[in-house]
């Protein structure tokens, strides 16, 4: 009798628990419908993922289910900056046309009750979807001064936009005061899931979790020190097989800006190694920056059905919230998804996803030609949404730096993006932007005899590939008012063009939407 009525009980619970989930979703919506009335668009993306309002950051729960991707993200519906985290939800058919869908996730336990934080999701043996998320809590129940609380949680889903049976899964062995980001995939009979640490020695750690069933983990191993001893966290870690390497992405908190890397408020790298499971991960390059823009960070990817490896990273910061462009309603963005392949350097190269050359919807072929030496041609005077490829001849050109000039408005403010022949970079310069953080970041890149950019302008935001994304810089960028020209521009020298073109890019949201 008592066991019948403590099932009854638990019962009742649980749907008291998920009626609170429904509610606190529920007027999470209806905070971001109220915000979007006053979103003001003059940044806000054409053809990269963002939230119709609030605040946007991290990927979560990349993944392929019920025949649609599912991009789950970091997500504050209440204002343009950072709070209390719920996981927003975009679904595509094709990578490319995407629909805004209900809020997946809110805080609604008292062990994710100060923000459901970052996590994956993969779909089980019979058809359900896992997500994995960290439910984190402020000690002292009001800001990060005390630390946090942090456990791995677990919540499933029959169609990818209602989650239930939320639980905790994992809790830390001890004390600690960063535990998460948890990252699964699946091998042979096992389950696998890395996350990130701080051990009590203040390190920054991935650590490694087995499982057989997806909900009981045992601690396997720690997977990777960082060793660097002023890194004292690892956040989002994702581990994934190129070849017969394994690269290992991770967010270092802590790491010290040296020379042209770790410039940003946060960072996001690489090392590539030999892992097998059962065996430790052992390490064979230094650690590499994924991107080398102002704004890239918590990268997560995914393999798609075809076998590609996928990665989204997150184009905002912490660092620099207000008040671009959150008084505008919103904040945040993520960049193309774009597939990754390890070269035999063991270096990655990171190019947006073929499907992305579907997005174009007019091209204007500017052909080969000379820009004569110290100066700029305007080449569009007011572009919208857009994406230039160029391709320079290397061996005919003299110019010191070599680049175009992009969101220029009438009061001269832009940012300048090109190669610098001087230090043999590709740079993305915003010195002279027009709204927020300033600064020049650059990337290595290989002159050969041809050198190619692929350059991406939405309004918010500006990513360079060069040479098939052997280096890659994105960057947030906040124009001044009015018309917004593209001008090319040489510098005591002459550029030499084989080929440019500038194609008008679409929209990547589904008409219904
Ligand atoms: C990375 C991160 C994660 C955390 C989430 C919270 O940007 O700090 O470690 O889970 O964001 O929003």
């Amino acid at each position: 009798m008592r066991a019948l009525q403590s099932a009854l009980d638990a019962d009742g619970l649980i749907r008291k628990m998920e009626s609170d989930l429904e509610n606190l979703i529920a007027e999470a919506e209806s905070g971001v419908a109220e915000l979007s009335k006053r979103r003001d668009d003059r940044w806000h993306p054409t053809f990269h993922i963002a939230p119709v309002a609030g605040w946007m950051n991290d990927p979560n729960g990349l993944s392929f289910f019920n025949g649609r991707y599912q991009v789950y993200f970091q997500h504050h519906p209440l204002s343009g900056t950072p709070g209390l985290m719920y996981w927003g939800h975009v679904s595509s058919p094709d990578l490319i046309t995407w629909f805004h869908e209900p809020i997946a996730l809110a805080p609604s336990m008292e062990e994710d009750r100060d923000g459901v934080f970052s996590g994956s999701a993969v779909v089980d043996a019979n058809n359900v979807l896992h997500a994995y998320y960290t439910g984190h809590r402020w000690r002292n129940g009001i800001d990060g001064k005390d630390d946090s609380l942090e456990v791995q949680m677990m919540a499933t889903s029959h169609d990818g936009v209602r989650f239930e049976d939320k639980q905790v899964i994992i809790s830390p062995p001890t004390d600690m005061p960063h535990f998460r980001d948890p990252k699964v995939w699946k091998m042979g009979d096992i389950w696998y899931m890395i996350l990130g640490a701080s051990s009590d020695k203040n390190r920054g750690e991935v650590w490694l979790y087995t499982s057989t069933n997806m909900t009981d983990w045992e601690f396997h191993s720690v997977l990777f020190r960082d060793p660097d001893p002023n890194v004292f966290m690892l956040e989002c870690p994702d581990l994934f097989p190129l070849g017969d390497k394994w690269v290992l992405v991770y967010g270092p908190m802590g790491k010290t800006p040296t020379g042209y890397q770790s410039r940003n408020g946060h960072n996001a790298g690489y090392v590539v190694g030999n892992w097998a499971p059962g065996k430790t991960f052992s390490p064979l390059t230094p650690y590499h920056p994924v991107d080398w823009g102002h704004n890239f960070y918590a990268p997560q990817t995914f393999e798609s059905p075809d076998g590609r490896r996928i990665m989204f990273g997150w184009m905002g910061s912490f660092t620099y919230v207000a008040p671009y462009p959150s008084e505008d309603g919103w904040n945040g963005q993520l960049t193309l998804p774009r597939e990754l392949r390890l070269n035999e350097d063991m270096t990655l190269t990171s190019s947006p996803i073929g499907e992305v050359n579907q997005l174009r919807v007019a091209t204007h072929d500017f052909g080969a030609l000379i820009v004569p030496e110290n100066t700029s041609i305007v080449l569009v005077e007011d572009a919208g949404p857009v994406e230039i490829e160029v391709v320079i001849d290397s061996t005919r050109s003299t110019s010191e730096r070599i680049g175009l000039l992009v969101h220029k408005t009438p009061d001269g403010s832009h940012v300048f993006v090109g190669y610098d022949d001087l230090s043999g970079r590709v740079f993305l310069d915003r010195r002279l932007t027009g709204n927020g953080d300033r600064g020049c970041r650059s990337a290595p890149c290989s002159r050969g005899e041809q050198l190619e950019l692929r350059i991406f302008v939405d309004n918010g935001s500006v990513e360079v590939y060069a040479n098939g994304g052997q280096s890659v810089l994105s960057s947030m960028s906040f124009p001044t008012s009015g018309p917004r020209s593209i001008e090319i521009s040489s510098e005591s020298g002459e550029i030499a063009i084989d080929s440019l073109k500038i194609h008008r890019v679409g929209t990547i949201w589904e008409p219904t939407n």
